[in-house]
C-alpha cells in the first residue's frame, strides 16, 4: 500500500514519541509541571481544550508562572506552542497573559500559533456564566466564571464566532448583532441582569484582532506537516477526566472533552499519532467547585492538607476541597483514557501523617461497588471503603529515586500501582521543576 502523509512514521525508527498529558482526577493534579518537565522531549506543545478557566502553575528557579491559555511549554525557548481549535479563546485574557510573559523576559510572539478554528470567548459569555450561577443559587456548578460553559454552548448551538471570523469584519459585526439580540433577551428577561451593546463588543474585539493576526494559522495543517516530518508534540490537557463533559460527574463538570478523545477533536490530528498517554494524578485528591466527592476528608483534615499542599485555585483563588486518593475513580480514568503511565504528584504533602487512607471501593446500601457510577444520584449515595496504611515521617522533597523514599511511602505507591494496573512512571516530590524523578 502506498504510504500517505496521514500515516504515522514508525515510532521505533525515530524514537520521538508524541505525548498526551491528561488530568486523571478533578483538575489541579500538577499537569503544568509535568508538561514543563516533558517539554524537553518534544518540539511542540499544544493545548486542545478548555480556555482561561485553566490555571497551570509552573515554578522554576524560585519564580512562579501561572498559565491560563498559553501552553506551559512556552517557558522553553526553542519550542513552539499551539492553541488548538478545541480551545475557547478569550482574546482579552490572552493578550494580558502574553504581555506578562514578555515582561518576565519570555519570548512569545514568534513561538505561539493560534488555531483559526478556535471559538472566541465573547464578553457576553462571561456575563451569562455569572448570571446563570447566581440564578442557580445553592444548586450552582461553582464554575470559574470565565464564560467557558456559555462559549461551548454557542459552539454547539452553531452560533459561535471563530478566530477566523475576526478577519471578516462585516460578517463578524452582523453575527454579533444577531447573537447579542438573543443573549440580551436572556440577560434581561430571565436573569434580570444588564444587557450588552453589540457594536461596543464588536468595536472592542476588532481592535484586538490585528494584535493576534500574525499568530493565527490553520493549526491542523501546521501540526500534520510537523508530525509527518518527524517532529513530535506534547498535547496538554486542562481540567481532568472527572470534569469531562461526557465522563465526569455531570452536571458538575466543565463543558469540554478533558479526556483523551479531546486531543483529536481539539487539535485535528488522528489518534494514531498518540503514543504515550500520561494521566497526572495527585497522591491524594482535590476538587474545586460543587459536586460529589466520595473520598472527601473531614474539614479539619482537609484544612491540614490544603495548607500543606497550597490547595487554592490558581485561577479563582478558591480553597480546594481535599480528600484521600480514590482508586475507583483513578481506575476509571485509566480505563477511559487508556493511560500508558501515571505521573504522580505531591507525594511529599502526605508526610507526617500517622495513617494514610486509600479509597478502594464504594458502598451503597451495604453493597460494595467497584465501578465509578454514571449518575450523579448514584455517586452521591456512594460511601468510601478505605484501606488504611501506615504513614511516614520525613521530608521527601529531595528524593531523586524511589529508594530515597521511606519504606511506608514506597508501600503506599506500590499499593496504588497494583490496584490501578498502570505504572507510576514519574514521581513528583515538590513544586520545583527539579523535584521529580522517573520511576519506570
Ligand atoms: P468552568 O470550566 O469554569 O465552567 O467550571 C466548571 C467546573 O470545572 C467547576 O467545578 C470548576 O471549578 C471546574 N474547573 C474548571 N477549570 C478547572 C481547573 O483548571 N482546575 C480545577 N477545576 C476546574
Amino acid at each position: 500500500m502506498k504510504k500517505t502523509t496521514q500515516q504515522k512514521p514508525a515510532k521505533t525508527g525515530r524514537g520521538k514519541k508524541n505525548i498526551v498529558i491528561i488530568g486523571a482526577q478533578w483538575g489541579d493534579e500538577g499537569k503544568a509541571k509535568m508538561v514543563d518537565v516533558l517539554t524537553e522531549q518534544v518540539d511542540i506543545v499544544a493545548r486542545y481544550q478548555g480556555g482561561s478557566n485553566a490555571g497551570h502553575t509552573v515554578v522554576t528557579g524560585g519564580k512562579k508562572f501561572v498559565f491560563h491559555q498559553i501552553p506551559s511549554g512556552i517557558l522553553h525557548t526553542g519550542k513552539k506552542c499551539v492553541i488548538g481549535n478545541g480551545v475557547v479563546l478569550d482574546p482579552v485574557a490572552l493578550l494580558g497573559e502574553m504581555e506578562s510573559l514578555v515582561k518576565a523576559g519570555v519570548r512569545v510572539r514568534d513561538r505561539l500559533i493560534i488555531s483559526d478554528r478556535a471559538h472566541l470567548l465573547m464578553p457576553y459569555h462571561r456575563l451569562l456564566d455569572g448570571a446563570s450561577e447566581i440564578r442557580k443559587g445553592s444548586g450552582k456548578i461553582g464554575t470559574t466564571n470565565r464564560g467557558i460553559g456559555p462559549a461551548y454552548m454557542d459552539k454547539m448551538a452553531r452560533v459561535g464566532l471563530k478566530v477566523i471570523d475576526f478577519y471578516e469584519p462585516s460578517y463578524f459585526r452582523q453575527k454579533v448583532r444577531e447573537v447579542v439580540k438573543e443573549k440580551n433577551f436572556w440577560l434581561k428577561n430571565y436573569y434580570g441582569q444588564k444587557t450588552v451593546n453589540a457594536d461596543q463588543v464588536v468595536d472592542q474585539y476588532l481592535k484586538l484582532a490585528p494584535k493576534i493576526k500574525p499568530l493565527v494559522a490553520d493549526t491542523t495543517q501546521y501540526l500534520e506537516k510537523k508530525l509527518s516530518s518527524g517532529e513530535n508534540i506534547l498535547a496538554e490537557g486542562a481540567q481532568g477526566t472527572l470534569l469531562d463533559v461526557d465522563f465526569g460527574t455531570y452536571p458538575y463538570v466543565t463543558s469540554s472533552s478533558a479526556s483523551v478523545g479531546g486531543v483529536s477533536t481539539g487539535l485535528g490530528i488522528g489518534p494514531q499519532w498518540l503514543d504515550e498517554i500520561y494521566g497526572v494524578a495527585k497522591a491524594y485528591t482535590t476538587r474545586v467547585g460543587e459536586g460529589p466527592f466520595p473520598s472527601e476528608m473531614d474539614e479539619v483534615f482537609s484544612e491540614k492538607i490544603r495548607h500543606r499542599g497550597g490547595e487554592y485555585g490558581a485561577t479563582t483563588g478558591r480553597p480546594r476541597r481535599c480528600g484521600w486518593i480514590d482508586l475507583v475513580a483513578l481506575k476509571y480514568a485509566c480505563r477511559i483514557n487508556g493511560f500508558t503511565g501515571i505521573l504522580l504528584t505531591k507525594v511529599d504533602v502526605l508526610s507526617y501523617l500517622k495513617t494514610i487512607k486509600l479509597c478502594v471501593a464504594y458502598k451503597v446500601n451495604g453493597k460494595r461497588v467497584n465501578e465509578f457510577p454514571a449518575g450523579l444520584q448514584q455517586l452521591s449515595r456512594c460511601k468510601p471503603v478505605y484501606k488504611e496504611m501506615k504513614g511516614w515521617d520525613g521530608d521527601l522533597t529531595k528524593a531523586s529515586k524511589l529508594s530515597d523514599l521511606p519504606a511506608e511511602a514506597r508501600r503506599y505507591l506500590d499499593e496504588m500501582e497494583r490496584s490501578i494496573g498502570v505504572p507510576l512512571s514519574w514521581i513528583s516530590v515538590g513544586p520545583d521543576r527539579s523535584q521529580i524523578f522517573q520511576n519506570h
